[in-house]
Order: structure tokens, then C-alpha cells, then sequence
């Protein structure tokens, strides 16, 4: 396989290890890792940022219109600005969550996404991948975990980060996301019919890593 191009996607709710587990993949396997969550995250921090109203159609396409999203060697940029860490924070969370429903956005992002992954072999993690982005991906994983232990993982990293937050607030941050990503109209969150399914509750992150190796098989 070392020579043909092919995709790898990971769909799953937040804090499953999609990120960490995806990270690590691209690096085993020498593929690049496209991490579309910073992409709503970016477009979440600058309607912030220039106090926009998303719900405004014209305003919106006006600033989609003017905007530049970017992943370099790991970093996320936005109109040449390196955004990666100012769009991990609670409230940037819940601002891609809530500007992912909107038509015009997942437009613009899906499309880049679907030029990042055209010829050369990449692992890409997001919400809907495997149903949407790249549905011939040749293989689909589907990761997840309770939310009680996605929440204690959260919240373990927000803390490590200096962020002031309680473990509840965090929990409950998570089942609203959870909820908005998997009801809003467009291209919800679920597992697609030929992924497989892997739940990492009682998992380390090794074990996840080892487990989707010997399904992308042939390294
Ligand atoms: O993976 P993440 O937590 O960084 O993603 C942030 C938000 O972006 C998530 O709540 C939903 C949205 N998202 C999406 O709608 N589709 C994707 N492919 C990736 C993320």
C-alpha cells in the first residue's frame, strides 16, 4: 500500500481521542493529518473575533467570502494568522459547534476539505467524514467513548491548560454538543454504514492506535 493513495476518516463525538489518535496515525503511517474541527473552530473565532452576526446571510457570506483557512505542519491558520491555540477554549467550542449548522460555512469547509484529501493519501478526523467529506474513504472508523469519560478527559486537559472549569461544567458543555452535532440538519454526526465502530471508554489511546493499524493493514 506504500505506493497508492488512500484515506483514512474518523468520525465521533468530542473528546472520544479522535485528534490524539489521528495525530498519531499520520505519524506511524508517514500520511498527513487534516483535523477539520480546528477548521469550524477558525471560522467560530473570527465571526467572534469581528463581532458578526452568523445568522445574517449576507454578513456571513460576505466574511466566508474574505476569509482563508489553512493546516500547516500542524498548525491552523487564519488569514495567515496561526490560530492553534486561541481556538482551544470552551468558548470556541461551542462557536464551531454552532456555526458548523450553517449551510454556507460547511460549504465553504467541506469543499477544502475534499481539495486537502485529493492526491495524496491523508487521515481526517471530524463529524462527517466518512458520511459526507470522503464517503469512498477505504476505511471509516466510527470512535467513541461515554460521555462521562469524554468529559473527565476534557476536563483533565482544560485543567492542565490553566482553564477554570468544574468537571460538570464540562460534562455538560459535551451532551449539548453532542446533541447539536448529531440534530442539527446538515450533515449530522453518525457513524457511517461502513465504518467500524470502535468504543474507547475502557481503552488507553495505545490500544486505539493498535487496534485501527491492523484494520488499515498492508503498512
Ligand atoms: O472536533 P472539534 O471538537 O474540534 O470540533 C468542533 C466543532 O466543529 C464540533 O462541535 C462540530 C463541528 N464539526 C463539524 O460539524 N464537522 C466536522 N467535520 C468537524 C467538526
Amino acid at each position: 500500500m506504500k505506493d497508492q493513495i488512500y484515506q483514512v476518516a474518523i468520525d465521533g463525538p468530542s473528546g472520544a481521542g479522535k485528534s490524539t489518535i489521528a495525530k498519531k496515525l499520520a505519524e506511524i503511517l508517514h500520511i498527513d493529518y487534516i483535523d477539520t474541527g480546528a477548521m469550524y473552530r477558525a471560522i467560530g473565532y473570527k465571526i467572534k473575533k469581528k463581532n458578526v452576526d452568523m445568522y445574517d446571510e449576507g454578513t456571513l457570506h460576505e466574511l466566508l467570502a474574505d476569509t482563508v483557512v489553512d493546516l500547516h505542519e500542524g498548525r491552523i491558520f487564519l488569514d495567515g494568522e496561526d490560530v492553534s491555540s486561541v481556538i482551544r477554549t470552551p468558548e470556541m467550542s461551542k462557536m464551531a459547534s454552532d456555526c458548523s449548522a450553517l449551510a454556507a460555512v460547511r460549504q465553504k469547509l467541506v469543499e477544502l476539505q475534499r481539495h486537502m484529501a485529493k492526491s495524496k493519501s491523508v487521515i481526517m478526523d471530524g463529524r462527517d467524514i466518512g458520511t459526507n467529506v470522503l464517503t469512498d474513504a477505504r476505511f471509516k472508523i466510527y470512535l467513541t467513548a461515554s460521555v462521562e469519560e469524554r468529559a473527565r478527559r476534557r476536563y483533565k486537559e482544560l485543567l492542565e491548560k490553566g482553564e477554570a472549569v468544574t468537571l460538570q461544567e464540562v460534562e455538560e458543555d459535551m451532551r449539548r454538543r453532542d446533541y447539536n452535532d448529531s440534530h442539527r440538519q446538515l450533515n449530522p454526526l453518525r457513524k457511517a454504514e461502513d465504518a467500524v465502530e470502535i468504543d474507547s471508554t475502557a481503552m488507553t489511546m495505545d490500544e486505539v492506535v493498535e487496534r485501527i493499524l491492523n484494520i488499515v493493514d498492508g503498512r
